[in-house]
């Protein structure tokens, strides 16, 4: 399958608060995959590190962990009241490594030079995400760290052991909103050749997903906060009514529905790709 044939929003997934809530559900199940990532990749304490499309903040306030305090750490995030709350959040947790800067990645420039870039679920929302890579290279050393963890989407569907038609319904209302939008469904895949189009070395790479079961687990929350925040694109698209979604009963209905078999469902799959910046 090649590449989307028109380029993705500006950011599909919008800024509501059901989208924050989502980012921070998501953090709850992603982060010790993401400081895994970053650590494995060569991220060390003192490092100055550029996390793009920040969020909530939590990539760069698990990358201040790493470096400790004589690191630094800027992110970048374009929506300006996701912005300050990260900013809050670090200041929150005392985390004085670390800034937030209101910019869009795909026009931000500095003189400053980073020993590593970094970046979650954020390549997936760019119209040509190695050119952007490719000036982002421009702030980071050489021999300095480039990791992104991105969605694997087709890669690998959410697995559970038995038929779970809640599961599989909601899976495909949010890859069919994905095709509709022009989103690339193999973004995670596709990390390798965004890597060599950006001037980087074949990157190592991961997949990974968050695996639970039972009432404490937040991976149902997480699934069906998605579903939230796409529910206008769903309803407008026509992928399913309001009726079908039943929203504020879906993580539930996944989780008795999983419950009952008594094993453990997966998310969708999230695609890890680092190498060394060469020159
Ligand atoms: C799915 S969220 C991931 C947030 C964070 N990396 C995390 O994993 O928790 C993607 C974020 O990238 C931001 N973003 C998307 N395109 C951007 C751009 N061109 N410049 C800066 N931020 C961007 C969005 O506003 C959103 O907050």
């Amino acid at each position: 399958m090649g590449a989307p044939a028109s380029p993705p929003d500006p950011y599909l997934f919008g800024h509501s608060d059901s989208e924050t809530r989502r980012l921070q559900l998501q953090a709850a199940i992603l982060d010790a995959s993401t400081s895994r990532m970053m650590a494995t990749a060569g991220l060390a304490p003192g490092m100055r590190v550029l996390d793009v499309g920040s969020g909530a903040g939590d990539v760069a306030l698990l990358a201040a962990q790493i470096v400790g305090p004589t690191g630094r750490v800027v992110g970048l995030e374009r929506n300006p009241e996701l912005a300050s709350l990260a900013q809050a959040r670090a200041t929150a947790a005392g985390a004085s490594t670390v800034r937030f800067e209101c910019a869009d990645i795909a026009a931000w420039s500095t003189a400053d030079v980073f020993d590593a870039l970094v970046g979650r679920c954020v390549l997936f929302f760019l119209a040509d995400p190695a050119a952007v890579l490719r000036d982002l290279l421009r702030a980071v050393r050489p021999g300095g760290t480039v990791a992104f963890q991105e969605p694997g989407n087709a890669a690998l569907p959410p697995a559970v052991s038995t038929r779970c038609p809640t599961l599989e319904r909601m899976w495909s209302w949010i890859l069919e909103v994905y095709r509709r939008k022009g989103m690339d469904l193999h973004m995670g895949l596709r990390l390798h050749r965004v890597f060599l189009d950006a001037g980087l070395p074949a990157p190592t790479m991961h997949l990974d997903a968050a695996v639970g079961g039972g009432p404490q687990w937040p991976g149902f929350a997480y699934m069906a906060e998605l579903v939230r925040t796409l529910l206008p694109l769903i309803t407008q698209l026509g992928v399913a009514t309001e009726g079908d979604v039943d929203i504020d009963t879906l993580a539930d209905r996944l989780r008795r529905e999983v419950g009952e078999t008594g094993d453990a469902a997966t998310t969708w799959s999230f695609i890890s790709a680092w190498s060394a910046h060469a020159s």
